[in-house]
């Protein structure tokens, strides 16, 4: 268990350490949530006031999903980083309500204990709290999601209340916003310099519209302390330090997976590019050689 601000993260594995090296699983969910059947956002909520840390993941498919729930994460995210590691899109823009939502549907039906999150996609909740409703509403029934994720601050505070107001929990997202890339001219650290202040400010709005817990990406360490320490709400950080309530990765990311350079937030501790490419190859191979099947994979 991570107990925040003074000690490191859970598991520490360098990047190549082989599975052997990897430390034993504790019980469920570290040991930081209740064992009941399903993560709330209470539970959420307690373990921001007990000062534990928690981990988020990614996760867009059941078997992945029932992966991560056995490993004990308590917090699913559906993300629409989908787009990019499920659909091959180079931004998070094009992917659609009805591209997400089998995913979504996937992830809750392989994950039994773990609070899943669905994310809105760009264009499904901007418009006005009637649409956010709807697509929340849809993330919910069709989709099995047990939450939300929407990006920014003021301008989506109308469709935050309106969703709580409905029952929905909603999880918030400021800083490093990958759906208004445009408008940043690129993927670069924000929040520096007056656009704190504005970050402080929209986080506080966040929470005062009802907010279950806010995802701060790539902004300096110093401002996540500060939002950290000014909400009553979980902050779940990317790239945002380690003074963070929860902190969350792509899991294609932390595993080794993705292609090229790695962020510099992200760590590995997997290589599962290696892994699969050894396994397909050695497949390969052995259909090419008649190794494979065997009589033992075969039947009488
Ligand atoms: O879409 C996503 O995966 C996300 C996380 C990186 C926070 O929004």
């Amino acid at each position: 268990m991570s107990v925040h601000p003074s000690s490191g993260p859970l598991f520490t594995v360098p990047l190549g350490a082989s599975v052997h090296e990897l430390p034993q699983r504790p019980g469920p969910f570290f040991g930081i949530m209740p064992a009941g059947p399903r993560v709330t956002i209470r539970d959420l909520a307690a373990a921001k006031t007990a000062h534990v840390t928690w981990p988020m993941i990614t996760a867009y498919d059941a078997l992945t999903a029932r992966v991560f729930d056995e490993a004990g994460i308590p917090v699913i995210l559906v993300g629409d980083s989908a787009a990019m590691v499920v659909y091959g899109y180079d931004s998070t823009i094009p992917v659609t309500v009805d591209e997400l939502l089998p995913l979504v549907r996937g992830v809750s039906r392989g994950a039994t204990r773990s609070l899943i999150v669905g994310d809105l996609p760009f264009g499904s909740y901007q418009a006005s709290p009637a649409q956010a409703l709807d697509t929340a509403a849809r993330f919910m029934k069709e989709g099995g999601a047990h939450a939300v994720k929407v990006e920014g601050g003021a301008s989506v505070l109308p469709q935050v209340e309106a969703m709580v107001a409905a029952g929905i929990p909603v999880m918030g997202h400021l800083g490093l916003t990958p759906q208004s890339v445009n408008q940043f001219g690129g993927y670069r650290v924000q929040g520096r310099g007056e656009a704190g202040q504005v970050l402080v400010n929209d986080a506080k709005a966040l929470e005062a519209a009802g907010a279950f817990a806010i995802v701060l990406e790539v902004v300096p360490a110093d401002l996540a302390r500060e939002v950290t320490a000014a909400l009553s709400i979980p902050t779940i950080g990317i790239g945002a330090g380690a003074e963070c309530d929860a902190q969350v990765l792509v899991w294609q990311d932390l595993a080794g997976l993705t292609p090229g350079r790695p962020a510099k937030f992200v760590r590995q501790y997997a290589n599962l590019t290696g892994v699969l490419t050894d396994a397909v190859s050695a497949w390969g191979a052995d259909v090419v050689s008649g190794a494979y099947p065997s009589e033992e994979n075969s039947y009488s």
